[in-house]
């Protein structure tokens, strides 16, 4: 079983995708990590972000893997350990970029469909339910007002220890500049697909949010 969980920066995908999977016994991939690590490795070797050839080729000597190591879900470019590195805001500012070349995304999106062939997934991302898992059994697109993804990414990134001199305002701007690059490229761009429920969690708990997605795989269950 497939199921898609979309939608823009900080709309809670990551969150709620874990709670559902682990909740189900499903594998949890964040494609988003994915092209952060893509990132962090041009970072790493000093490419420019738009040198697609270069990336492609540094891509290829630091495999990409996601990897749970005592119950915590890791990223790792081949034996580094880019957890981390990878929700830096030099990051976050650049990951537009390097996702928009069509060679990352063409590996990134033939990775993300082998693990799917292989097992039952939560997949959240900004294309899975349009081009990486079309005929997923569920589609979600969660959204959220663009204030309150900038208050809940500040405080996501002081739980996770990482400083951050950005004010909330310089925040709220990055997520809308985001938004608008990862909805405006050519290849994949973030969209709702045609048959996704979409749920404005702006003024929903995490837990409601859970309940609701959990609401609409019942309904897709009782339809097969
Ligand atoms: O967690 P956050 O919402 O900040 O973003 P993310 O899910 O970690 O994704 C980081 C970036 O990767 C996005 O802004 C997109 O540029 C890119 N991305 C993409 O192009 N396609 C996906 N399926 C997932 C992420
Ligand atoms: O994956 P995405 O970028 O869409 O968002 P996330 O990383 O799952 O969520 C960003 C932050 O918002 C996390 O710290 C969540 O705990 C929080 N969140 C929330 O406060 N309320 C929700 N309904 C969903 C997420």
């Amino acid at each position: 079983m497939q199921i898609a969980i979309d939608g823009p920066a900080s709309a809670g995908k990551s969150t709620v995708a874990k709670i559902i999977a682990q909740k189900l016994g499903f594998t949890y991939i964040d494609t988003g990590a994915m092209y952060r690590a893509c990132t962090v490795i041009a970072q790493e070797n000093q490419l420019d972000y738009g040198d697609e050839e270069a990336i492609l080729a540094a891509v290829d000597q630091n495999q990409i893997e996601l990897k749970v190591v005592d119950g915590e879900q890791k990223v790792f470019t081949g034996k580094n350990d880019v957890t981390q590195a990878i929700r830096m805001p030099e990051v976050s500012a650049n990951v537009s970029q390097v996702s928009a070349l069509s060679g990352v995304r063409e590996k990134m999106v033939s990775l993300q469909r082998q693990m799917a062939g292989k097992m039952n997934v939560v997949m959240d991302g900004r294309d899975i339910g349009t081009t990486v898992l079309p005929h997923a059994e569920v589609k979600i697109f969660l959204v959220a007002s663009a204030k309150s993804r900038a208050q809940r990414r500040m405080l996501d990134l002081k739980q996770r220890g990482i400083k951050s001199s950005q004010t909330l305002a310089e925040i709220e701007e990055s997520i809308k500049q985001r938004d608008y690059k990862d909805s405006h490229r050519k290849i994949s761009p973030l969209k709702k697909a045609p048959d996704a429920v979409e749920i404005d969690t702006t003024k929903m708990s995490i837990e409601q949010v859970v309940d609701a997605i959990l609401a609409e795989i019942a309904k897709s269950q009782k339809n097969i």
